[in-house]
Formats: structure tokens, C-alpha cells, sequence
């Protein structure tokens, strides 16, 4: 028995050496269970059958952990193994062939060849080329099954309609044509869909450029690997996964509909599975009907949209939502313009603003081009258009017809503009103003009890300054909203004296203060140049102050009273990043590992405005002494949303007002006034250099070639000089990598064109994980000192502090 285990077990070896061919031809050929390897082994083409099962099949399988990821001959299965796999007599196609020398397969090539043979490329694509030209004349990756492997490319026509997709298995025992297939649709604002047969069953929302909008936790593409590109000519759409930084990803269109996103760790020679699409019952097209709305959060999770009603109210309450809502009142300027009546409401039609959604289905992308308010006119003009939506990345989005498969996010997504006849709106404004005079008159009620108290225990005090600041109020959502008193922040900063004062920004004086019952906290004092109007600059700081972040500084309110503004902030004993960064004594204290984490968190609390915050704010003034640590050290980001309390539009790309400070503004914006996240990485940049290498970006001098801090590591990194560019007092060769890694971060962030820099999204990925490859950094911008100058010839002046604001930059020495 052994020896015929030892003799089996060499006769196998022998089988499997004998066959390493890499080439099929017209003489050379796999007989089952021979097998076909790629140059690098890493893919093997041969016979396998599923579970349970006897069928034999031709698959091209991942070798390191056995897995098909692609099938020929899916529905015409071998019922033994005496199965071939060939070039065909006449020399022009791929064949499988079973015992009886019957075709069961073929790759079925038009064109009439000779002398073809077939390799399997290291990708996992097995290809065929024409023995003379040696052009390529069908590949697999053309003809995919249910694995999207990187290169592979899925396209739609925009002229043919023809597409290459993925089609599910079966069952995950039986390779046969499933019902699921995924595709590239809507071409003119491509999103990627999976149709149940003819059904569709999931969509990914339109692509922006860089993410899928309805797929509110898709990771960018930096780290999906996602790429959609129109080759222009033929006006194939391609949508392909790239290695480039990620390494081997693959997508798994499941028997059951789901696409699972699958990712190689080397390390541990295994599958992890990333991410799912079908997370939510939301996730099902077209769940909640026509002018409905999913929420998985909520409970039932449909709902119709504002101004709609359901169709069937019975079963809506039995949450059947098969028929969908319906308008409750008719659009009143479409009608009368329809019949001429003249009797009816002679007042516009108005939108409702939905936030954070997935948009409907067969968005109408024929006017993408147009500005967001001429989006919103010609909406408002054409009768058939129901929504609109405009986003920066995609354009103007337009909707006719029933509005279906909307979802609600709690991040992500993008606007959506419903229109609703007027007196909608004016229902919607009855409702806000309602509770809005509840509340003040039961706020006008405490406080009028309160002052009459307060008047009989003290007498002293007999002002009455809160009587103008609480008419303003009536304009925000006062219980958001905490109103400092004047009277008590004078107390608090002992009349705003000098001794108390923390620094001297911009934006005005910051003061410490202590508030009668022990609470520290920080007063900035706004200068009076904010052009906003009282109510406006209140609604500012309500919202800002609902951002909450440990990364960020936290808000507490405001006081307004007369011409005075203030910010209250929570106080931070240790002042921001540069007074530790910069001296020579304090440095020490910030060793390599706490720089790290106050990068990581810097990154962290930019990627929460960027991203994550429902406003998207663009700091605009990132740099050290806007950087606040607390008792432990840890960052801070302090006075963001600046730009929208003073007025600035935070929506807008283009500004003539420039917010910034020299040194850490990216080329784009110092020069043409364009903004975007993009900005604020090439500040987080210069920001993370200066924590790497301990030196003052604005007070570096290079004399000799006259480089600016970016010029200096650019040409260390390019002479591979790193060392010299890492601070003393941190540099231990324990985390040299680390290091290394962290500058080449850095000037990824700061290269001159923004459409290379990361997004801070990706810079905390590549932060926190040391697998991702990254790209090599392009040039930096202002690589030398005498470009900038000349550049910002506006403003300047010599002490490297230098700013070319209107508004100019707080430079706050903590809190
Ligand atoms: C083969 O796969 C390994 C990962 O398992 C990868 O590191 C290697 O680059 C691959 N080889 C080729 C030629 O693609
Ligand atoms: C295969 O057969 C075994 C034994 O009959 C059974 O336990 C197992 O569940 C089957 N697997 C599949 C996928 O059907
Ligand atoms: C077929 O191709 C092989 C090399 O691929 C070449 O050696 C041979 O001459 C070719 N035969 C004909 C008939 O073209
Ligand atoms: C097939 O032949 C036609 C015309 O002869 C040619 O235009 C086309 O490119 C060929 N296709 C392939 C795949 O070689
Ligand atoms: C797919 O459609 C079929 C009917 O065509 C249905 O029976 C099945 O439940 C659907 N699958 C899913 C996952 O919805
Ligand atoms: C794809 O999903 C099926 C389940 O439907 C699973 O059996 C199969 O192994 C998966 N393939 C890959 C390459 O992950
Ligand atoms: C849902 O409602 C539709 C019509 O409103 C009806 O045809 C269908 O049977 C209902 N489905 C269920 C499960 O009750
Ligand atoms: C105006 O509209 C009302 C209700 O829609 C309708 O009853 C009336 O006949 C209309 N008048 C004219 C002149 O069309
Ligand atoms: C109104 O919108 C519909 C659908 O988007 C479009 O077909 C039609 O041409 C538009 N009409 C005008 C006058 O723009």
C-alpha cells in the first residue's frame, strides 16, 4: 500500500512536470488534467469541477489560493475528463474539444486565420494571436465571467450599445450563465449597475471623477483602484481597476447578486473581503417606488418626498411600497401655463433641497456644462423637468419623468433640487416659522423670568444689552445655538486686558478667559471688517459649531451685541504646534512618535471637514500656529469655517478674496484664487515637512541656490540625501521607514498640480497602512525662493510672515 503511495504521489509529480507548456499551439495542446501556467505561475489555465460534481470544466484559477476567476466553457460542461484544449485544425480558433473530438467551445473568431496559438499573460488573461502579425485576435478579458481582474477593462459602447460585463455563476457550485450580470449604464454620467436578468438590482449613482456619489463609504479611488475613462474616439467607456497603489484587487459578482470587492494579503496568502455593495435594504433599486425615498436609519425606510403623498396609502401603511407616492399639489406654474388659467396661483414653482442622497435613476446629462444657477433656471423653465442637481465634479443633472431608486445618506451623496408647486414651499416656511416663534416666545418667557430674578438679586448690574442680541436671534435656530453674554466675557477676560491676551490673529485679538464657574475658554474678538450681517454671521457659527471632531477645536458660541462679534472656543493650555515645533527647547518633547500622531490627527480632523462634515469646509489657512494641542499633546485644527463666518462662499471655487498665509498656499490659489480640498493638502503638506524636518517653511534660508523648504527636500529627495532632511531630535533608525514613507507623503501633497496631489482621504490611508505602494512625488510647487516673491510681488514684507490676505490670517499663540 505505501509503495503505491509513494509511486501514485511521483506518478502525479511526473504529470505535473511534464506539462509545463506555456504556449498552446496547433501541435501542442492540454489534455485534462494538464495545465497551462502564466510566465509567473501566478495564473494556471486547466480542468477543475466544482463541488460535489463530476462536470468538468476549463477555468483560468489564481494559482497561490485556488480560485476560478474565469470559466470557457460555462454552459456546455465535459462529462469526463477526456477533455482538450487546442488550436482548432484550421488554425483560427481557441477549442475545447471532449473525447468524441466533438467542439464543446469555441472562442468563435470571425476573421480567418492561420497558425494562431493562445499564452496566458501574467494578468490572467489568455489571449490568442495570429501566428504571422502576431496581433491579438480574442482575449479572455474581453469575454469575462464573474471576476473583474485589474486591466480587465468593462466597456459600453456609446454608439453600439455593445458591452462587456460580468454574469454571475449559477449557483457558487455551478459555473453556468447565472442571473446577475454587471455593466457600465448611462453612459453620458457613467455609474456601474447589476441587473437581476432584465431587472436592474443595485446602482452605484453617477461617478464624479473620483468616487461613486450613491456608494456613500466607497474609498477614493486612490485606494479602490478605480478608474473610469472615455477613450474619445471610439467613445468606449472603460471602467477598470488599476494596481498601480494598491496591489491585486479583484471584484466577485456573487451567484446571489452581491459584488464583492476582494483584496490579496501576500502576507497571509488569503482573500480579504473588503467591502460589499448590498449593505442596506436601501441598496435594492428602486425599493420605496416612484418620488420615495430609502433611509435605512429610519424605520419603515421609505418615506415620500417632501410634497408628495403616497399613491395607496393603505398598503403604503402596510409597507408595500410597490406603488410609490405621487404629488399632493400640482405644479401651479405648468398648469396655467398649459390651460391658460388665469385664475390660479400666478406664483413660480419652488425646489426643495434634499441633502446627502443618492440621485434617481436616468439623470439627463445633456446640459452637464451649464453653471449651478443656470441649471437651476432652465430646470425652473421646462415644465417636464422635476429635480435638478448640480455638483461641481459632474455638472448640472437634470430629471423627467418619475424620480425612483433615491436613497438618504448620513454622508456622502450629493444635493438634489425637487421642484414642488409654491405653495409647498410656502407650507415648508409656515412650519419653520411656527416653531421658530414657539421657541422665542418660550426662550423670550425663561428670559424675561430670569432678568426679573436677576434684577431683584442685583442691582448693580442694571444693564440691558441682551434685548437687541435676542431680536436678532429670532432669525436662527436659537436652541443650537450658545449666546455668550457680553457683560459676563468681560468679567471672564478681566475687561479684555493685555494680560490675558493669547495672540494677535487677523481676525482679531484671542484672550483667555475664566468663567464664573471655573471654565476656561477662549475669546477671539473679531475685527469689525466681517461683512456679514448679524443674523447671517449667528447661522454661521451655529452650524460650524455642530462640527465636532477630536481633531478640531471646539466652538462653543458666539456674542453679538452692538457692533462687537466674539467666538468662544474651548480653551488649550498648550498653545498650538509652533511654539513646541519651532523652539529648540520644547522640541525635544515632541519625539518622532508624537509627531506622527499629531500628523495622523491633523490628517484625521482635515479628512472630517473635507469629507465627513455635511459642510465640506475648505480651511484655507492650514499651518502651525493654527494647530492647538491639548493636555496630551493631541492636534487641534483651530479656526476653520473662518471663510464662511466672514462671509466668504465656501461652496464657490473661484474667490477674489484670498484667505491664506504665504508659504503654505497652493500655487493655484495664491495665484488665481481657485480653491479646493486640494489646497488644503498642498498646506498639510508644507505642514508635515515642517513636523518631519523641525524647520520653518516661511524662515528658510538657502542662500546659496535660493530653495524654499519645499526646493530643499525636493532636491534631498531626488540626490536620496533623506537623512539630512529629518529633524536631530526625532531621527532614530528604528523608524527611518516610517519616516521615509511620511516625506514621501509629504511631497505627493505638495506637487504643483492639484489633479496629482492626493485627497486627504487617501493621504490617511497611506498614513495609516504600510502596504499600499505609493506613487513616486512629481516636482513640488515654489521650489525656489525668488519665484515666490516675484510672484507675490502684492504684499510682502521681510520678516517671513508675510501675507497677501484681505482678510488677513490669525496667528494665534494658543489658547
Ligand atoms: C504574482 O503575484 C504576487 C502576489 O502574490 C505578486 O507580488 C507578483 O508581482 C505577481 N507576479 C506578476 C508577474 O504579476
Ligand atoms: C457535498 O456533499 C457533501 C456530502 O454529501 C455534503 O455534506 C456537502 O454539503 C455537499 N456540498 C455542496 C456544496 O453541495
Ligand atoms: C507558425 O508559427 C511558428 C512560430 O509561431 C513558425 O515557426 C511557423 O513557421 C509558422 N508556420 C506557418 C505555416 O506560418
Ligand atoms: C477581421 O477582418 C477585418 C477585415 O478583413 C478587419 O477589419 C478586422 O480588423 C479583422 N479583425 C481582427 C480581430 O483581426
Ligand atoms: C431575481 O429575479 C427573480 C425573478 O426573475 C426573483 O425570483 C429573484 O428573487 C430575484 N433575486 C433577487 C436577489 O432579488
Ligand atoms: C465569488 O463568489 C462565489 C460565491 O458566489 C464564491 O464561491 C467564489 O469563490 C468567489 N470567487 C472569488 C474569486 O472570490
Ligand atoms: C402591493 O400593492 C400592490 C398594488 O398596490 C398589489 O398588487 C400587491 O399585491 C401588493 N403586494 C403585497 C405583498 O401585498
Ligand atoms: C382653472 O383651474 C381650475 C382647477 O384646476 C379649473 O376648475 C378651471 O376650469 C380652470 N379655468 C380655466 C379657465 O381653465
Ligand atoms: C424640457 O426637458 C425635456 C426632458 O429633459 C427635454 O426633452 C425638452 O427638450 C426640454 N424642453 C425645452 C424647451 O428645453
Amino acid at each position: 500500500m505505501f509503495l503505491f503511495f509513494i509511486l501514485s504521489m511521483l506518478c502525479f509529480d511526473f504529470i505535473d512536470v511534464s506539462v509545463a507548456i506555456d504556449t498552446i499551439t496547433s501541435t501542442q495542446f492540454i489534455k485534462d488534467p494538464e495545465t497551462l501556467s502564466s510566465k509567473s505561475g501566478n495564473f494556471t489555465l486547466g480542468f477543475f469541477s466544482p463541488e460535489n460534481s463530476t462536470n468538468r470544466y476549463v477555468g483560468i484559477w489564481w494559482q497561490p489560493q485556488f480560485t476560478v476567476v474565469s470559466v470557457l466553457n460555462r454552459d456546455q460542461p465535459l462529462k469526463d475528463s477526456s477533455g482538450v484544449v487546442k488550436i482548432s485544425d484550421d488554425g483560427n480558433d481557441l477549442v475545447v474539444l471532449n473525447g468524441k473530438k466533438e467542439v464543446i467551445w469555441t472562442s468563435d473568431v470571425p476573421n480567418i486565420t492561420t497558425n494562431s496559438s493562445s499564452i496566458l499573460l501574467d494578468s490572467g488573461n489568455l489571449v490568442l494571436v495570429e501566428g504571422t502579425t502576431g496581433k491579438t485576435i480574442w482575449e479572455s478579458f474581453e469575454h469575462p465571467s464573474n471576476v473583474m481582474l485589474p486591466n480587465m477593462k468593462l466597456t459600453g459602447n456609446k454608439i453600439t450599445g455593445e458591452k462587456v460585463k460580468l454574469t454571475s455563476w449559477k449557483t457558487p457550485f455551478d459555473p453556468s450563465i447565472g442571473s446577475f450580470t454587471l455593466s457600465v449604464e448611462r453612459l453620458l454620467i457613467p455609474e456601474v449597475f447589476i441587473w437581476n436578468e432584465t431587472r436592474p438590482y443595485w446602482r452605484t449613482g453617477p461617478w464624479n471623477g473620483k468616487i461613486f456619489t450613491g456608494v456613500p463609504n466607497m474609498k477614493t479611488h486612490y485606494l479602490s483602484g478605480i478608474r473610469v475613462i472615455d477613450d474619445g474616439e471610439g467613445n468606449v467607456l472603460f471602467f477598470e481597476i488599476t494596481t498601480d497603489t494598491v496591489g491585486l484587487i479583484i471584484y466577485n459578482l456573487t451567484s446571489e447578486g452581491n459584488c464583492e470587492e476582494k483584496w490579496w494579503d501576500e502576507k497571509k496568502k488569503e482573500w480579504k473581503q473588503t467591502s460589499n455593495v448590498h449593505e442596506t435594504e436601501c441598496d435594492i433599486y428602486g425599493v420605496c417606488g416612484t418620488f420615495a425615498s430609502c433611509n435605512s436609519q429610519n424605520s419603515p425606510i421609505c418615506s415620500c418626498l417632501k410634497g408628495f403623498e403616497p399613491k395607496n396609502k393603505e398598503e403604503w401603511n402596510r409597507q408595500n411600497w410597490t406603488e410609490g407616492c405621487v404629488r399632493r399639489t400640482p405644479l401651479q406654474q405648468c398648469e396655467r401655463e398649459r390651460n391658460q388659467n388665469t385664475s390660479a396661483d400666478k406664483k413660480a414653482d419652488g425646489f426643495l433641497k434634499l441633502q446627502m442622497v443618492k440621485v434617481p435613476d436616468f439623470a439627463d446629462g445633456s446640459s452637464l456644462t451649464l453653471s449651478s444657477d443656470t441649471c437651476r433656471n432652465q430646470c425652473l423653465e421646462n415644465c417636464s423637468c422635476v429635480a435638478y442637481s448640480y455638483d461641481a465634479d459632474i455638472g448640472c443633472m437634470s430629471w423627467s419623468g418619475n424620480l425612483v431608486d433615491i436613497q438618504q445618506f448620513s454622508n456622502g451623496g450629493l444635493y438634489l433640487y425637487i421642484r414642488v408647486a409654491h405653495t409647498e414651499l410656502d407650507k415648508e416656511r409656515n412650519i419653520t416659522v411656527i416653531i421658530i416663534i414657539t421657541v422665542i416666545a418660550g426662550t423670550v418667557l425663561v428670559l424675561a423670568c430670569a432678568y426679573i430674578m436677576w434684577r431683584r438679586i442685583s442691582n448693580k448690574h442694571a444693564r440691558n444689552r441682551s434685548g437687541s442680541a435676542i431680536g436678532e436671534l429670532s432669525q436662527v435656530k436659537l436652541q443650537e445655538l450658545l449666546l455668550f453674554d457680553l457683560g459676563k466675557l468681560a468679567t471672564a477676560t478681566n475687561n479684555f486686558h493685555s494680560s490675558n491676551r493669547l495672540g494677535q490673529g487677523g481676525f482679531g485679538p484671542v484672550y483667555k478667559g475664566t468663567m464664573h464657574d471655573g471654565q476656561e475658554i477662549a475669546v477671539k474678538r473679531l475685527s469689525k471688517s466681517s461683512g456679514q450681517g448679524q443674523a447671517e454671521f449667528m447661522n454661521e457659527v451655529a452650524v460650524i459649531s455642530k462640527l465636532q471632531h477630536r481633531n478640531l477645536v471646539r466652538l462653543l458660541g458666539c456674542c453679538v451685541e452692538g457692533e462687537e462679534k466674539m467666538l468662544i472656543y474651548e480653551y488649550m493650555p498648550n498653545k498650538s504646534l509652533d511654539v513646541f515645533l519651532f523652539d529648540t527647547s520644547k522640541s525635544k518633547i515632541l519625539d518622532w512618535c508624537k509627531r506622527f500622531s499629531i500628523i495622523e490627527g491633523i490628517a484625521r480632523g482635515l479628512l472630517y471637514l473635507h469629507r465627513d462634515s455635511r459642510l465640506k469646509i475648505i480651511h484655507r489657512d492650514l499651518k502651525p500656529s493654527n494647530i492647538l494641542l491639548d493636555n496630551e499633546l493631541n492636534p487641534k485644527i483651530s479656526d476653520f469655517g473662518m471663510a464662511r463666518i466672514f462671509g466668504g462662499n465656501e461652496d464657490q471655487e473661484n474667490t477674489r478674496r484670498v484667505v491664506g498665509t504665504y508659504g503654505y498656499m497652493s500655487p493655484e490659489y495664491a495665484m488665481q484664487g481657485l480653491f479646493s480640498d486640494k489646497s488644503d493638502v498642498f498646506s498639510f503638506g508644507v505642514l508635515l515637512l515642517e513636523i518631519i524636518s523641525g524647520r520653518r517653511n516661511s524662515k528658510f534660508y538657502d542662500c546659496e541656490n535660493s530653495l524654499t523648504l519645499l526646493g530643499f527636500v525636493w532636491i534631498q529627495w531626488t540626490e536620496d540625501n533623506i537623512l539630512s532632511l529629518i529633524d536631530p531630535e526625532i531621527y532614530d533608525p528604528i523608524h527611518y521607514k516610517y519616516m521615509f514613507r511620511s516625506i514621501h507623503i509629504g511631497l505627493l501633497c505638495v506637487q504643483e498640480f492639484s489633479i496629482d496631489r492626493p485627497t486627504m482621504a487617501a493621504v490617511t490611508s497611506m498614513l495609516n497602512s504600510e502596504i499600499l505602494d505609493l506613487p513616486p512625488p512629481k516636482k513640488p510647487a515654489f521650489i525656489l525662493r525668488q519665484n515666490m516673491l516675484s510672484s507675490l510681488s502684492s504684499d510682502e514684507n521681510n520678516d517671513g510672515l508675510h501675507s497677501i490676505n484681505l482678510v488677513s490670517i490669525s496667528d494665534l499663540q494658543g489658547r
